[in-house]
């Protein structure tokens, strides 16, 4: 029943000079599953992801890709395993339109000049392939695209390559109820198109609506990863904010990750 991961990394430590953010963390992600990342502010989720990203290369630690040892050292090395993330900040390019910012950097070319046709019939397909209707044109300008549209727009640009790992981080913090639904939706399409789908998000209400799994750092630690199906929104709170909850989580002693986190 349980699928192989593609993402599998085991004991990721990261330290930013004396700081030491990430104490070694398991973490797996499977393809046909939304995987919720979760943790209080400063709990390094971010640092994770971008460890994932190649953006951080982490200190030691594996990273395993389909089971096999592979180096990431660099979002070049990510991109080519199939790995896209979408960071917080989105990068989208203000002034350039739809088209322009999915295929920034990785333009399609005829020859010497830019093939407009192509990436612009592409970038429709993969919109209509996600069912977006919510843009009026691909040729719009990002400057006039609400925020949930062009969390929709940094989305799709993800999953045009050959994406396997899709990494969204926080993508509804910003957005209101109605948008924050669509956003969803999305992310579960994004699942049952097969890719693996890790989303970060503070809200618990979208955790359980969208996430197959969820993955709980405490402080820099993995205090769990475990099935949606198999815990409470007040086990997950817990494992939040005290890095425990009944038998799942870390050891009692503080800091003392002995056992190692907990696997589903
Ligand atoms: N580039 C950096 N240099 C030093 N410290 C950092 C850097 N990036 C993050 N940190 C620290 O790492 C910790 C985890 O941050 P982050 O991964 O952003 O957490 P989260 O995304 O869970 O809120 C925080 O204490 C933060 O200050
Ligand atoms: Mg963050």
């Amino acid at each position: 029943m349980s699928v192989t991961p593609v993402l599998d990394l085991r004991g990721i430590d990261k330290s930013f000079g004396p700081v030491k953010v990430l104490h070694d963390v398991d973490f797996s992600a499977r393809p046909g599953e939304v995987t919720a990342l979760v943790g209080d502010n400063g709990a390094g989720k971010t640092t994770l992801v971008k460890c994932i990203g190649g953006v951080h290369p982490f200190d030691s630690g594996r990273f395993l890709w389909d089971g096999r040892p592979v180096r990431v050292d660099s979002p070049r090395d990510a991109a080519s395993l199939g790995i896209e993330v979408v960071h917080q900040d989105l990068a989208l390019c203000e002034n350039l339109d739809i088209v322009q910012n999915m295929f920034l950097g990785r333009e399609r070319r005829c020859g010497p000049v830019l093939d407009e046709a192509a990436m612009e019939e592409l970038a429709i397909r993969t919109l209509s392939s996600l069912s977006v209707r919510s843009l009026r044109s691909v040729r719009q300008r990002v400057s006039a695209l609400s925020g949930g549209q062009r969390q929709t727009v940094a989305i799709a640009r993800a999953v045009l390559w050959d994406s396997r790992l899709v990494v969204l981080d926080e993508p509804a913090a910003a957005l209101g109820v109605a948008q924050t639904q669509q956003v969803l939706e999305l992310v579960r399409r994004l699942a049952d198109q097969g890719l693996a789908v890790v989303l970060i998000s503070h809200n618990m209400n979208d955790v359980f609506a969208v996430s197959d799994r969820i993955a709980a750092l405490y402080l820099g630690r993995m205090a769990a990863q475990v099935r949606t199906a198999d815990v409470t929104h007040a086990q997950v709170v817990e494992l939040i904010t005290s890095g425990r909850s009944g038998d799942l989580g870390l050891p009692r002693e503080a800091g003392v990750p002995a056992a190692g986190p907990s696997a589903s």
